[in-house]
């Protein structure tokens, strides 16, 4: 078929909430994409940050395909080693605890908000959230997204939450009311804007949370799995979160989310109290062990640092020759470039040749490449961002 009568069908059938970029996407392999028309682009924003093996990752595949055959789906009635394998793994790579699976990062927010007023019952459940933050569309996670246009028509939302300004350590101390059951934030917001967390900020929101016996969730679904030269963000700032969700690039591109949750409150949600039909399938959790065996590995994650602090010297390099740069900023391979302008038109450029990126908050370019980004891939880019700024 052609790309015209696709985008036809599209319109005819598939409701419109995406804003679509006009290309009929056919195959992939590593950060390159092909649509059906033989173009082909370098992806530098793979699956809206899943894809961080690339696309079709082999050792996914080959997991994908060994368990496809012995079973895709069973219910959660029954244990199975996939899933036994992968909390395991996953316990023994972050903290002690145990993990609840579901399929979607919303999904994870939402067993998380559930988790912390299940602890806090029954006199508290106010959960501190912050400005330009992003936690996802269902209605609690849009609750506890501190960005009011994308609650807009679609009040009430759930009620419980309270925003407060990002990084800002005396206003999250001031909003706790003997109400406040948890704080949750995004260590680096990413659809905020890549906006990094402070080391104090952090430390302070541990200690607030310790002082006032809160739970500290952090919502690790961009920023985990070694999008940031370590397999958790959390790993840069010295602290321990109490609760980290997970999702996105969690099992290569297969559709998965994870609570993981401090073992002192990890049976707070008991038989009855939450559940997700498809959570933890066999199928999905063969395919996220692969891609944590492959991302834990520390060649694997010193190369993520190596990359990333390549491709933030060369855009602070571009900086340089270009005005419309306002700041560069970010942590490993998830980085953010401030623009004094808007960036669609950029990012519009970019894709005109041959270079796919995003624009999030109208003037923050961002940028999640492949974790297995090769050093050429990045010097192309950059050629290609080059040019569409000039
Ligand atoms: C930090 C963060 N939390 C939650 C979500 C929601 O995840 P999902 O789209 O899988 O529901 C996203 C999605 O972009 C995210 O970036």
């Amino acid at each position: 078929m052609k790309t015209e009568q696709i985008a036809e069908i599209y319109k005819r059938f598939v409701m419109p909430t995406y804003l679509r970029n006009g290309i009929v996407a056919e195959k992939g392999a590593g950060s390159t994409l092909w649509d059906i028309e033989g173009k082909r682009y370098l992806d530098f924003f793979p699956g809206w940050g899943v894809s961080s093996l690339g696309y079709c990752p082999k050792p996914v595949a080959r997991a994908v395909e060994k368990q496809i055959k012995k079973l895709i789906h069973i219910s959660n009635s029954y244990m199975h080693e996939p899933q036994a394998l992968l909390a395991k793994a996953l316990i023994e790579s972050s903290f002690d605890g145990k993990v609840f699976f579901s399929n979607s990062g919303a999904e994870a927010v939402e067993g998380a908000i559930k988790l912390a007023r299940k602890w806090g019952h029954p006199h508290r459940y106010e959960i501190l959230t912050m400005q330009r933050s992003f936690h996802g569309r269902t209605l609690g996670a849009l609750a506890a997204t501190g960005q009011p246009k994308y609650q807009e028509g679609f009040q009430p939302l759930p009620a419980g939450f309270r925003t407060v300004p990002f990084n800002d350590l005396e206003a999250a101390i001031k909003a706790v009311t003997p109400q406040t059951v948890a704080i949750l934030l995004e260590p680096i917001q990413g659809e905020g804007g890549i906006n990094v967390a402070t080391p104090q900020f952090l430390k302070g929101l541990r200690d607030l949370c310790d002082q006032r016996k809160l739970l500290l969730i952090f919502d690790e679904i961009q920023s985990g799995f070694g999008r940031t030269g370590r397999l958790f963000a959390y790993q840069h700032f010295n602290i321990v979160p109490d609760v980290m969700l997970l999702a996105k690039a969690i099992a290569g591109g297969l559709p998965m989310g994870a609570i993981v949750a401090k073992r002192a409150i990890a049976d707070t949600l008991t038989p009855g109290t939450h559940a997700a039909t498809f959570g933890g399938s066999p199928l999905v959790c063969a395919a996220a062990s692969s891609v944590l065996e492959t991302v834990r590995q520390p060649k694997f994650l010193n190369q993520v640092q190596r990359r990333g602090e390549q491709l933030m010297h060369r855009l602070e390099l571009l900086k340089q020759k270009h005005s419309i740069i306002q700041e560069v900023r970010g942590k490993g391979l998830m980085i953010g470039v401030e623009l004094t302008q808007a960036g669609a038109p950029i990012v519009e450029r970019c894709r005109n040749r041959g270079l796919l990126i995003n624009c999030t908050q109208e003037k923050i370019l961002r940028l999640l490449p492949a974790l297995t980004v090769s050093n050429t891939e990045i010097q192309k880019a950059l050629r290609i961002l080059d040019a569409a700024l000039t």
